[in-house]
């Protein structure tokens, strides 16, 4: 097709249509009245507090321990600030207890306006379910939406109105420490469950005592800092912000988030927490987003130290004018904007507007009119930690784990086989709920070797970076006298999360001493991986028969990964990231362009984009995942043609050739031959888990419409183009041949 073409489509193509407001609903009428009410009261500095939030002076165990140490109000001094209106609400308190003590201080303030309480419940509250990486790998969406669903019941309980979640960046690069938090690299995954943890938390009211409003995290490309060191610059393309970046955040204000944190980074020379383009312009003015923009920790007194802002002052005018309404923890917004206000440098217009934008959040978490709706006494007592809770955390947990090997059918574990359990994460309290946890207790969940049970030696053979001293010889000692040897190594949790980048991302050389050492036994050798991230995993690792994601799966870990090592539940998940084959491979991710010199994964071939040492693919791809069955994909059936508004389906039949029921994660990847923006070498437009019995078959059928093979194009709107697609329903990323489909022009 000739490019004036294929420019004749574009222009006729798919521009953005007209986008409904996104964010809160407009209050009542008598709601807007009141708040109009209290406007018209309120002191200029009384408005600077309502956009004042800051940390708890009491609690949160390790919240405090998860930002940079600050000297911190007492209790008595963030009471007085509570009466005094100079506080919006706080994070990450402690308890339902100082919240009403809080909540009784703000309401005896001059225009008795309740504070807002917040959290980072990220994933679970008490009761703690997998880390949002291991959750995707899940590949089920609406698992997300019932785990968020029951921590909103347990954080509601204790009194919060608020989560800092769900966190929706992309990450494509291992080395960034706070993948464990999102997604993953892909951003189909990356919408979806971003959809569905803004529904589980928000439920279906958000003024009901057991719903938490949600705030999308962090705007913008976060996740893309420079050499996956975290805060680090980012500089990216907006189309790449467009296709990439950005679709999570509509998806998660499309469902109805009603605030968006901005970010740390700067983006393209410009720091998000200042940038008008992003916050305003985009989020405002394209998207009609309604809702709340809040800074990240003292992100606004950081556009000092980004070369920003000359001072304070400065840094809050310019993060307030860009589009920041509320500010958290510096106190810039209260201790400046009543000056800026009245020396003109900032409008009083632009101060109400985000003074409203707060009460309408009040308004609609039910504040406004109950500012106790989620302090009521008891309430803690008989919502945190419900058994249904702890039952769902073990199921979610099941479906996280991924089974990347399982070399002649060595899993699941036989029953009667004497099992040594080795390695630093074989027992022991520690290392189970993740890295990014105020409320959890590692105390409270369930390690390997209790999941296990009887029958079971235990000997941890290593540290997690260090040698134990005496270690290695008694877990070889342990392997010896068993049938098999199932090594629990890793990551520990507080080696990926906030700040925690790497360098590398393997296995740390002590515990490949302890695997090596115990292959030399002869042992058959299950290796299960704890992680916050992919992995490179080197040779002593791969040379085991079975290795098993883990992950950090929360509260029920050790019994969940028991259940799959055993055999009463299949494993089922999927790599939600891909895993390199070395870490001097990152940022690798599946769907990376092809570039003008592609090389076949087959032998080296000179002036070819490859490595010297390794291919530019992945060990284990981005949707790889085994089951206990025998899974193969039969070959795609379509119709060729997609008349421009017209649909088609594709399929194929799945077998599972042996004798277990397994659930097969089937999906649907698309690549244009030519675009007039170069594509990803595939993508994910759709998957679909099956269940395929033993012996038996299942069809996965997807439906695709001219809209599915959308992309950012060179006006960076979206558009589809009439010409050749390949299309693979495959088993990862990485497998399986296309077919050919035509899209044809418009008539
Ligand atoms: C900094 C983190 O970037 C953000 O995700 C979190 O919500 C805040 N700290 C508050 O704890």
């Amino acid at each position: 097709m000739s490019r004036l073409s294929r420019r004749a489509v574009l222009a006729g193509g798919a521009a953005l249509a007209a986008r409904p407001a996104f964010g809160v609903a407009l209050p009542p009428v008598t709601t807007s009245s009141r708040i109009e009410a209290l406007l018209g009261r309120m002191t200029v500095t009384e408005k600077a507090g309502q956009l004042t939030l800051m940390a708890s002076a009491i609690g949160g165990r390790a919240a405090t321990a998860l930002n940079p140490p600050g000297t911190g109000p007492s209790a008595e001094a963030q009471l007085s600030a509570a009466r005094e209106g100079q506080l919006t609400g706080i994070f990450n308190g402690e308890g339902s207890a100082w919240h009403r003590r809080l909540q009784q201080a703000a309401v005896q303030s001059r225009l008795g306006i309740p504070l807002i309480f917040a959290a980072d419940v990220i994933h679970g509250f008490r009761t703690i379910f997998p880390v949002p990486l291991g959750e995707a790998a899940s590949f089920d969406p609406d698992l997300a939406r019932r785990t968020a669903r029951a921590a909103a019941v347990e954080a509601s309980a204790a009194g919060i109105d608020w989560t800092f979640a769900p966190m929706v960046d992309i990450a494509r690069d291992a080395r960034w420490g706070r993948a464990v938090e999102g997604s993953g690299e892909d951003v189909l995954l990356g919408r979806l469950f971003a959809a569905t943890r803004v529904a589980g938390f928000q439920g279906r009211d958000l003024a009901a005592p057991d719903a938490l409003a949600a705030c999308a995290k962090h705007f913008a490309a976060y996740g893309a800092a420079e050499a996956g060191l975290d805060y680090n610059s980012v500089d990216v393309s907006e189309r790449t912000l467009r296709q990439v970046y950005f679709p999570p955040f509509e998806a998660a204000f499309g469902a109805g988030a009603p605030t968006v944190m901005a970010a740390f980074n700067e983006l393209s020379g410009i720091p998000a927490t200042a940038n008008h383009w992003l916050l305003t312009d985009v989020l405002r003015g394209e998207w009609n987003f309604r809702g709340l923009v809040v800074s990240d920790y003292t992100a606004d007194e950081e556009l000092i130290a980004h070369g920003y802002a000359r001072d304070g002052r400065d840094a809050a005018r310019l993060a307030f004018l860009a589009g920041v309404d509320m500010c958290m923890q510096s106190g810039l917004y209260r201790d400046h904007l009543p000056a800026l206000v009245e020396a003109g440098a900032v409008p009083m217009a632009r101060l109400d507007k985000a003074v409203r934008r707060v009460l309408v959040l009040k308004a609609a978490v039910g504040l406004l009119d109950d500012p106790f709706r989620r302090l009521a006494p008891g309430r803690e007592k008989r919502f945190v930690g419900l058994p249904a809770h702890r039952a769902l955390a073990r199921e979610a947990a099941q479906r996280s784990i991924v089974l990347l090997k399982n070399e002649g059918g060595l899993l699941p574990l036989r029953p009667g086989q004497r099992i040594a359990l080795i390695g630093p994460f074989a027992a022991g309290p520690h290392d189970l709920i993740g890295p990014w946890n105020v409320y959890g207790d590692d105390r409270e969940a369930i390690d390997l070797a209790t999941g296990l049970g009887a029958g079971v030696t235990v000997a941890p053979g290593s540290g997690v970076e260090t040698v134990l001293p005496g270690g290695i010889p008694a877990a070889v000692a342990a392997a010896r006298a068993a049938d098999v040897a199932v090594l629990a190594i890793g990551e520990s949790q507080v080696m990926s999360g906030e700040a925690q980048s790497r360098t590398e991302i393997t296995v740390p050389a002590p515990q490949l001493e302890l695997v090596r050492a115990v292959a030399a036994t002869g042992k058959p050798m299950v290796i299960v991986l704890s992680t916050g991230r992919a992995l490179a995993l080197d040779d002593t690792v791969l040379a085991a028969r079975a290795i098993v994601v883990g992950w950090f799966l929360g509260s029920e870990s050790g019994n969940a990964m028991a259940d799959v090592l055993r055999g009463r539940v299949a494993p089922s998940g999927r790599l939600p990231v891909s895993f390199p084959i070395e870490s001097g491979q990152v940022p690798y991710h599946y769907d990376h362009k092809p570039t003008g010199r592609p090389a076949s994964n087959g032998a080296p071939v000179a002036y070819k984009a490859r490595y010297r040492t390794v291919p530019n693919a992945a060990r284990f791809a981005f949707g790889h995942g085994l089951t206990y069955g025998d899974i193969t994909y039969g070959p795609i059936i379509l119709d060729p043609v997609l008349a421009w508004d017209g649909k088609i389906e594709v399929s194929a039949v799945i077998t599972n050739r042996g004798h277990r029921a397994a659930t097969e994660v089937a999906q649907l990847y698309v690549r244009p031959h030519s675009a007039s923006v170069t594509q990803p070498v595939r993508r994910l437009i759709a998957f679909q888990r099956l269940d395929v019995p033993a012996g038996g078959t299942a069809t996965a059928a997807f439906t695709i419409r001219r809209q599915d093979l959308a992309f950012v194009g060179v006006d960076k709107r979206a558009v589809t183009e009439p010409g050749a697609y390949d299309i693979w329903v495959a088993p990862s990323a990485e497998a399986g041949a296309p077919a050919t489909l035509l899209l044809g022009a418009p008539a």
